[in-house]
Formats: structure tokens, sequence, C-alpha cells
């Protein structure tokens, strides 16, 4: 993990809105994690600065962060449409980590760079106003009365993100628990450094394996985008 950062919020306490850590991994994955991640995996350490981002993907484009992103169809999906960015997967759950990586293996692109790591301490050490656009696609929604204090989005979260993304920068999240929709939308709303993206409808992505289950049980699937400060990035958009 890496060392401390230039950020003013206070230490977070890492990992706790998570029950879920590595998953059963078969040999195979094993294997294929070892081979794969040579090529593809980083460490929370190179992203942390422009200077490490460069070493890790060989240039520098504007960075995009995917969080929690299972299978990873749809951090494959934003790669492709931005080619000038560079794309950071950061995941815990091992199985999901391995698809990813024999996807990329398979078909690219060459602008993703995977982390198995804890997103919260990842983008806790990452430089502040330094990320184009975070995505967070169909968090865990922990239903339960007693389980809504491990949401990831709750009102630390939605701070540090008004750290570290750039003027512009955007904020996506999507979910298709009502409440959660709702409970996003006003954390968010306490920072009144974003501003909601009203047009932003669905922006373009494949369905991911969450959302279909969302689908599937015929719940409303809702996309919030927000930027930072109410100023549009300049260049190709980056919720989509
Ligand atoms: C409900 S799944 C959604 C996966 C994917 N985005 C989709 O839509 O299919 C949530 C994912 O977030 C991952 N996750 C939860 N907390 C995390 C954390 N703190 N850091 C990294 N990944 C996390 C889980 O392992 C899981 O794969």
């Amino acid at each position: 993990m890496t060392e401390g950062h230039a950020s003013t919020s206070p230490p977070r306490p890492t990992g706790v809105r998570t029950t879920k850590r590595r998953g059963r991994t078969s040999t195979a994955q094993i294997q294929a994690l070892a081979a794969l991640g040579e090529v593809w995996q980083v460490g929370a350490d190179d992203v942390t600065t422009a200077r490490r981002r460069a070493a890790a993907f060989g240039r520098t484009g504007p960075l995009l962060v995917d969080l929690g992103v299972g299978d990873g169809r749809a951090t494959i999906d934003w790669a492709v449409r931005r080619p000038d960015a560079d794309v950071v997967a950061i995941e815990l759950h091992r199985p999901g980590i391995v698809k990813l990586l024999r996807a990329l293996d398979a078909t690219g692109p060459a602008n993703v760079r995977v982390i198995e790591d804890d997103a919260l301490a990842v983008l806790d050490a990452v430089e502040p106003g330094s990320v184009r656009a975070v995505r967070v696609l169909f968090p865990d929604p922990w239903p339960k009365r007693r389980h809504v204090a491990r949401r990831l989005v709750d009102r630390r979260f939605v701070t540090h993100m008004a750290e570290i993304l750039e003027p512009g920068g955007v904020l996506h999240l999507a979910t298709d628990w009502a409440d959660y929709a709702q409970h996003m939308a006003s954390m968010v709303a306490t920072e009144p450094r974003f501003v909601r993206d009203e047009a932003a409808g669905r922006p373009a992505r494949p369905i991911t394996a969450y959302e279909q289950r969302g689908l599937d049980a015929r719940r409303t699937i809702v996309d919030l985008v927000f930027h930072l400060d109410g100023s549009r990035p300049s260049g190709p958009t980056d919720r989509g």
C-alpha cells in the first residue's frame, strides 16, 4: 500500500464498507493472475502521481477511474470509447479480476490497468485534482437497514471525490436500488462543488452483470452524473 499523500481529508478507515474479499480462486485462475497480471495489473502506488502513471501506462492521458468493476466489461467499453484516456479499474474480487485480465489479454484495449485493492485506499493515495472521471456502477447496495453504513457512497466519499477530481471532472454513479439512488443524490447534494448533469441520461455502456440482475428483478436503473464546480470538461465527454 502507498505511503501518505497530500489530501487534507481525515484518515479514512479502509475496507470497512465491504465484506467482500478476494473470493475463491481456482488453480487456473491463480495461474492466469500470475501471467496476465504481469502485463495488466499495477499496484496502488503506480497511480498516485502523474509521473508514476506515465510509467504505468507508457504515456500520459486523462485519468478515468472505474471502481468496483466486477468482470470489467464496462471498463473495457469505456477504454475503447476513450482511447485518449488512461483507465484504471479497481476491484477486490479475484474471479472478476481474472475475467477482466483474460478479456484484456484477448482483445485489449491497451489503455487499461487493473488494481486489485480496496478502491477507497487507492483513491486516498491519489493526488488531489488529478482525476478526470470517477465511475461507480452498481456498488453493493446493502439494502438492509443495519448495513446501510457499509455503503460506499457516503458523505466522506463524496467529499473525497471533490478533492481528487479535476475542475470540470465527472462523478458518475449508477444503481438499481431506489433508496440507494436517493441516498447517493442526497450525499452528493451535501457537496456544493458538484452540479448534477440532468441531461446526462444513461451514459453509454454495456449492461453490466449487476445491472442485468436489477433489470431481471424489474428494478429501475438510475444514473447520476455530476460535474465538479459546474464546469464541463472541454475534451471528449467523460461520461460515456
Ligand atoms: C454489486 S458488484 C457490481 C460489479 C459491476 N460494477 C457490475 O455492475 O456488474 C460491486 C463490486 O464492487 C466490488 N467492491 C466492493 N467494495 C469495493 C472496494 N472497497 N474496493 C474495490 N472493489 C469493491 C465488489 O467486489 C463487487 O465486484
